[in-house]
């Protein structure tokens, strides 16, 4: 039987066979990524199989001891792909308040389902560095209207970077055709996805933004 902490995450993101494994192996096979932050991840220790350095951000409560649980790092320490032992770091901490983090010291930072990261997380990032997201809670929307993030792929998949810069721009078009703007993503956020008033024409199920 695994641990509390092994069990949630094994049943959850299944593990080596976690759906975004392969879009984080690709990330990594195009792009120089080393340090990666990722703001209200739950226990969803993913993309330290892939990369060297990673910082979890979540403010729930039991996380802490799910971090320093042995079972799941050694899970991932045991699966990892990385030519080191991976640096798995954890701050329980609300990422707008800020976190004990250098600015400008990531090259990825990921946000899924996790709130508004890509906004409160902007200064840890470099310039030039990446941000992996979803549109679960409108992060992907908020990235596109933001003039530090520039849109350069879309994953139509896992395994799937289509980066043709016509394509992917029609992915944050209204269904009326209208890009999307700052104005529209602040009345959708007010509610749920399915209840958005500016519903987008194209859904994918992750996009990935460079800081300017
Ligand atoms: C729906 S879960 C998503 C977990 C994971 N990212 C995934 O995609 O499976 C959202 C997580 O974000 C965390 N979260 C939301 N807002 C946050 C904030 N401001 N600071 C830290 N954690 C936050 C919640 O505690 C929760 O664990």
């Amino acid at each position: 039987m695994p641990s509390k902490a092994l069990g949630k995450y094994l049943s959850h993101y299944r593990g080596i066979d976690d759906v975004h494994l392969e879009a984080f192996r690709l990330i990594k096979s195009k792009f120089k990524v080393e340090s990666v932050l990722y703001a209200g991840s739950w226990i969803h220790l993913t993309p330290s199989l892939v990369f060297p350095y990673v910082v979890y951000v979540d403010f729930f409560a039991e996380m802490e001891s799910m971090f320093n649980e042995p079972e799941l790092l050694g899970y991932i320490r045991n699966n990892s792909e990385t030519m080191k032992r991976p640096v798995i770091k954890f701050h329980k901490a609300d990422y707008r308040e800020g976190i004990s983090e250098a600015k400008e010291s990531f090259d990825l930072l990921i946000s899924l389902s996790g709130g508004f990261a890509s906004k409160y997380c902007k200064p840890y990032l470099r310039r030039g560095g990446l941000l992996f997201v979803n549109n679960e809670h409108y992060d992907a929307s908020i990235a596109y209207v933001d003039s530090d993030y520039l849109l350069i792929g879309v994953f139509t998949h896992a395994g799937k970077l289509v980066e043709d810069k016509q394509r992917i721009h029609e992915y944050f078009l209204t269904k009326n055709n209208q890009p999307i703007t700052l104005e529209m993503v602040n009345e959708n956020s007010k509610k749920s996805p399915s209840k958005a008033k500016y519903k987008l024409k194209k859904k994918a199920p992750f996009y990935l933004f460079q800081k300017a």
